[in-house]
C-alpha cells in the first residue's frame, strides 16, 4: 500500500515563490509515490482577521494555483478545511492534549504575536488544529518547508501522548523536508523567510507577479559584497538564496549554476535568474487563470471534501471511542 502524505497551505494571501519551491512543487513531485491529501487551511488563515470577500477569493486562487502547479485530481485529494467537519472537532481534542507551555514555545506564535496589541486565541492554539489536520488522515509523512518543522514535531508529541493515554489510536507522522529549497529567503533580507505577509512586496515574488515585476524585484534584490557568483550560505546568504532559487526553477544543480557563472558578474546572473523564474511560473499562472475562469476547481474541491470526510470521520470515530466521548450522534449530526 502507498504511504500517505498530508499537507496544508493557508489562503492568507497570494502564494509566493517560497510556497511554490518549498511546498507546492514538491507536492506535485510526490503525488505519484504517495497517497496524497492536500488542504487549503482556511481555519488557520482566520487566526488573523480576513475580510470575507478577499478570503473567498484567496481560497479559490490558492486551490487554482495548486492545481495550476500540476496537482492532478485523478491522483490526489484537494479540499478546503472548513468543508470537512472533523478538523475542528479533533482540533479541540488536540487543544486539550497540548499543554500551555508547549504552545507557548512555538516560534511561529512568538513571531506572529510579537509587538501586537491584540492576538486571537486561535493564533495560540493554531498548532493543535494543524496536528488534528495531519492525524485525521493517518498520514505517514508531512511535506512542509523548514518553518513548519516545529509544528510537525509537536504533532508527533501530541499523537504519542494521546496513544500513551488511550492506546494505539493515532499514526505518528514524520516531517518531510527537502535539503535545499525548504527555506527560501526574502529578496530584501536574507535572514528573513520569504513570506506573503511581508509588508514590503519587494521581499517576495508572488505567483501572480507579472514578468516585469519579477525582473524588477530580482534586479533590486540585495546581494552580498564581492563580484563572484559563489555559493556560500554563511558568508553570502543573499546570493546563496538567489542561487538556490535559480537551481530549483531551472532544474540545474547548485554546482552547475555556479559553474555557468564563473567569471561573470551579478548583473548577468540576475538577468538570467529573472528569465528562469518567469519560465517556471508562466505555465503555472496560465493554468491558474484558466482554472479560475472556468470554475473547474469547484468540482475538484467538492469531490475532495467528500473523500476527505470519508477518511477523517472514520479516524475521528476511533478517537472518540477510545476517549469515551459520545458516539450516539455521528459527526454530521445524523443519528446512527
Ligand atoms: P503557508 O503559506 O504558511 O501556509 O505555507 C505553506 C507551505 O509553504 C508550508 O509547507 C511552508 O513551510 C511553505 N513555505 C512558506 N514560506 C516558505 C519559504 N519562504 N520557503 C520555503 N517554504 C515555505
Ligand atoms: N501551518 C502551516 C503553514 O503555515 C499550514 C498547515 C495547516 C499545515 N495545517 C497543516 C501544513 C497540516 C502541513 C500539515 O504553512
Amino acid at each position: 500500500m502507498r504511504k500517505r502524505v498530508f499537507s496544508g497551505v493557508q489562503p492568507s494571501g497570494i502564494l509566493t515563490l517560497g510556497n511554490y519551491l518549498g511546498a507546492i512543487k514538491r507536492f506535485v513531485e510526490i503525488q505519484d509515490e504517495f497517497e496524497a491529501f492536500y488542504c487549503v487551511v482556511d481555519y488557520h488563515a482566520i487566526t488573523v482577521p480576513q475580510p470575507p470577500e478577499s478570503l473567498r477569493s484567496q481560497i479559490a486562487r490558492t486551490a487554482a494555483f495548486m492545481l495550476g502547479a500540476g496537482l492532478d485530481p485523478e491522483k490526489m485529494t484537494l479540499f478546503v478545511q472548513s468543508d470537512v467537519p472533523a478538523h475542528t472537532q479533533l482540533g479541540w481534542i488536540m487543544e486539550c492534549t497540548a499543554t500551555f507551555g508547549e504552545l507557548s514555545r512555538m516560534t511561529q506564535f512568538k513571531d506572529k504575536s510579537q509587538g501586537k496589541e491584540s492576538v486571537s486565541g486561535g493564533l495560540f492554539t493554531y498548532p493543535a488544529l494543524m496536528a488534528a489536520d495531519i492525524l485525521l488522515y493517518d498520514a505517514d509523512a508531512v511535506p512542509v518547508g523548514e518553518d513548519q518543522k516545529q509544528h510537525v514535531e509537536l504533532c508527533r508529541d501530541l499523537a504519542e501522548r494521546f496513544n500513551s493515554r488511550f492506546g494505539s489510536v493515532l499514526k505518528v507522522p514524520e516531517p518531510l523536508i527537502a535539503e535545499t529549497g525548504a527555506r527560501i529567503m526574502s529578496l530584501q533580507d536574507p535572514h528573513k523567510k520569504m513570506s506573503k505577509s511581508d509588508p514590503n512586496p519587494s521581499g517576495y515574488i508572488s505567483l501572480a507577479d507579472s514578468k516585469d515585476d519579477i525582473a524588477k524585484k530580482i534586479r533590486r534584490a540585495v546581494t552580498d559584497s564581492g563580484r563572484e557568483v559563489a555559493y556560500d550560505p554563511e558568508e553570502k546568504p543573499a546570493l546563496a538564496n538567489l542561487i538556490t532559487i535559480f537551481s530549483h526553477c531551472s532544474g540545474r544543480s547548485i554546482d552547475e549554476v555556479v559553474a555557468a557563472y564563473e567569471g561573470k558578474g551579478y548583473a548577468e546572473f540576475k538577468k538570467d535568474l529573472a528569465e528562469v523564474v518567469v519560465e517556471a511560473l508562466t505555465p503555472v499562472q496560465a493554468r491558474h487563470d484558466a482554472i479560475v475562469a472556468d470554475g473547474s476547481y469547484v468540482e475538484v474541491l467538492r469531490e475532495g471534501a467528500r473523500r476527505a470526510h470519508e477518511v477523517s470521520s472514520t479516524v475521528l470515530r476511533r478517537v472518540k471511542e477510545a476517549m469515551g466521548l459520545s458516539l450516539f450522534i455521528d459527526p454530521e449530526g445524523v443519528r446512527i
